[in-house]
Parts: C-alpha cells; structure tokens; sequence
C-alpha cells in the first residue's frame, strides 16, 4: 500500500487486502482530482495500481441511479486518511465500535482486527451497499456486524460504545452519536458548513454533551439526511442584482483558514468558482439569494446580501487575529450545538440548519 501504516495498525492492514474490496469497475479518484474508471476485466494492471494508490475510489454514483458522471455517493476512502482515523480513534482491543458509513467495509473490517469483530458494528444506509460490504467482510473472515440503516439514529441496542467513528460527514452532529459514547469516549467525525465541509473533528464526549476539535482537513460525502444543494441563480439575475464593487478578492476571503469563518456566518450557502474566457467569478448561492463578484465588480439579488455578508464575516475574522482552523471547537449537546473560538464562551455561529 502506497502509505505509511502506523505501527498498531500494521498487522490489521497485512490481513485485510484492500484488492478484496473494490469492486471490478469502479472510478479512480485521483489525488490530482481527475477520475479514472477502472475495469478489472479490461485493464487488471490499471485496476490494481488504484487499488494500491494511496487515493479514494469511489463504488456508487448518484445512489446508485445512473451511471456515467454523476455525485460520488459511495467509495473507499484514501487509505492514509482511513488510518489517520482510526489512528485517531485510539482504540485498544476489547473496546466496542460503532461505525456510520460501512461503504466497502473496509474501514470496518481493519477496526475489527485490531478491537475484535464482535465488538465492531457498522452501518449502511445503501441496502446494495450493506450487502456488498458483507459479502467482502466475509472474504477476509471478517464478522463484524453490518446493519442496514440510517446511521443518523446511530444504533440503540448496541450502546454504549468506547468509540463513534462516521465515514461520512455532517453539518450537524447527531446527538444520539454523543448519547450511545460511553462517558469519556471519543468520536471521529468528519464535519463542515456546506461552504467548509472539508473538517475532521475529534470529539471527547462527557456526561451529556462532546467537545470537538479539528485534526485535519478532510473530504468527505454527507450523510444522506443532511444533503444539501441550492438551486442555481434565477434567469433575470442580471436585471434584479443590485450592483456594486469590492476591493477584496473572493480567493482571499474563501482562502485556507478565513473559509471556515466565512462559511459559519453565512450558513446555507454554497461557493462555487466559474471560470470562462473573461477570468474567473465567484458564486454565492442560497436557498433565496444569489451573489456573483468578478473582477471587482459584485452583483447581489434576493433577500440576503451574501457578498457583503461574506466580507462582514472577513472582517470579523481579521479582527479575532485571523485565528487558524485548531482554534475552532464544536461543543453538542441534547439541545443544541454550537462553534467557538477558543473559549466556549466565545460562540461564533449557531449551526443553522439545526434551528430551522
Ligand atoms: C466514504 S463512504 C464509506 C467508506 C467506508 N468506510 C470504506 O471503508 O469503504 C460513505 C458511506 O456512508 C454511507 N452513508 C451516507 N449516509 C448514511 C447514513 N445516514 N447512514 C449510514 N450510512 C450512510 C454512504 O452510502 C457511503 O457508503
């Protein structure tokens, strides 16, 4: 395998070949983002170096809909980010795992020989996706428990558990995640805003509630409760934007570490980069609002302002010392969560879509 193994890790990767659980066609996601599809019955060469990059390869477009192009909707992830994950986990055999996101069963099947297959369950939304990952487990003796359902409920009858690990990524944490966490266990969730979901959290749970921390930049695919995708601008944008300039450039307002700031303030809505022969224009897009900035020149429509909204939220994030992404925490509990910046007091965004 095409990276680094942890040492405790080492001998659950030596016996779960990842060969056993990629499907013969499949798309190569590679690092460089272009995909590649792969057929083993065609090309067993080109298969076999996907299987062993260290990239995703994605098993399922469009829930399994259409085939051709479409939304990455199941794969096994990057190998080294699968292990930083459960590295991060730090599990110690005999304790008990839920898993949300069995996808190949891969993730699954390594967390099983290092804690012991009976005390690992994982869940599948996908029932096409669940059956699959048994019939993978089953070629590496792998008896984990695979449930088919929505893990957003996380699953009552096995709880507690010493640890929650999701392969798939959420806006809003689940609270029945924190709920079935064994008080002083951890969670390793992949989270963000829609315009930042790009984050792993690790999550230290208490009595009722769970602190979480950013470890990493993380891509992942949202739990299929918690999608969410605007509809494009309406046809007479350009007659019904108010117009404007900026002296900011939208790479620097949505760069690295103000990206985050920016997408709590603005909440549901979505960032998209246009580029065509006249240079590139940044999109906003909300469920009732539509923004385009390019070339200094903005152009705003419907209820928000969201190009001034995201400038407001640059400034703020200037103003805090442009604080880098550790410096963000999520604290959960039964009645709601919040994000903040250093000290719990300090609340920067009240998560939206958990509100409304
Ligand atoms: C990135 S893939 C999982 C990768 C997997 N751990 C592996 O090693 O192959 C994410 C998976 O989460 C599943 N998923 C999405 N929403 C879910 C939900 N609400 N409950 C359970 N699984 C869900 C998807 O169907 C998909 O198979």
């Amino acid at each position: 395998m095409g990276t680094n193994v942890p040492e405790p890790w080492r001998a659950a990767v030596d016996a779960t070949p990842r060969e056993l659980f990629i499907p013969d066609r499949a798309l190569w996601l590679r690092s460089d983002h272009t995909t590649v599809p792969i057929d083993r019955s065609t090309d067993p060469d080109t298969w076999l170096r996907a299987v062993y990059s260290n990239d995703a390869v994605i098993t399922q477009l469009d829930d399994g809909a259409a085939a051709g192009d479409g939304d990455f909707t199941s794969s096994c992830s990057m190998p080294s980010l699968v292990l930083t994950m459960l590295d991060e986990l730090d599990v110690k055999p005999g304790m008990t795992a839920l898993e949300i996101g069995t996808g190949t069963g891969y993730s699954g099947a390594l967390l099983g020989h290092r804690i012991g297959p009976q005390n690992v369950i994982t869940i599948e939304v996908d029932p096409q996706i669940a059956d699959s990952a048994r019939v993978n487990l089953a070629k590496v003796d792998s008896p984990i428990t695979v449930i088919t359902g929505d893990g957003a409920a996380g699953y009552p009858p096995g709880s507690p558990f010493d640890r929650v690990i999701a392969t798939a990524s959420v806006e809003t944490v689940p609270y029945s995640w924190v709920e079935q966490t064994r008080p002083g266990g951890l969670m390793i969730v992949p989270w963000g805003p829609p315009m930042a979901n790009h984050h792993l959290m690790r999550f230290v749970v208490g009595d009722d509630s769970a602190v979480g921390t950013i470890i990493e930049s993380a891509n992942f695919m949202r739990l299929r409760s918690q999608r969410w995708e605007p509809p494009d601008e309406p046809d007479d944008f350009d007659e019904i934007a108010d117009t404007s300039t900026t002296d900011l450039d939208p790479r620097v307002v949505l760069g690295n570490h103000a990206r985050l700031a920016v997408a709590l303030h603005l909440g549901e809505c979505r960032a998209v980069f246009e580029t065509d022969a006249s240079g590139e224009t940044l999109w906003l897009l909300a469920a009732d609002s539509w923004a385009s900035v390019s070339g200094g020149a903005v152009r705003q429509a419907g209820a928000r302002r969201l190009w001034d909204e995201a400038e407001a939220a640059y400034s703020w994030w200037l103003e805090q010392g442009s604080p880098v992404r550790p410096r963000f925490h999520i604290t959960v509990t039964a009645e709601r969560q919040w994000v903040w910046l250093d000290s719990p007091e300090n609340e920067v965004a009240i998560n939206r879509s958990q509100n409304s």
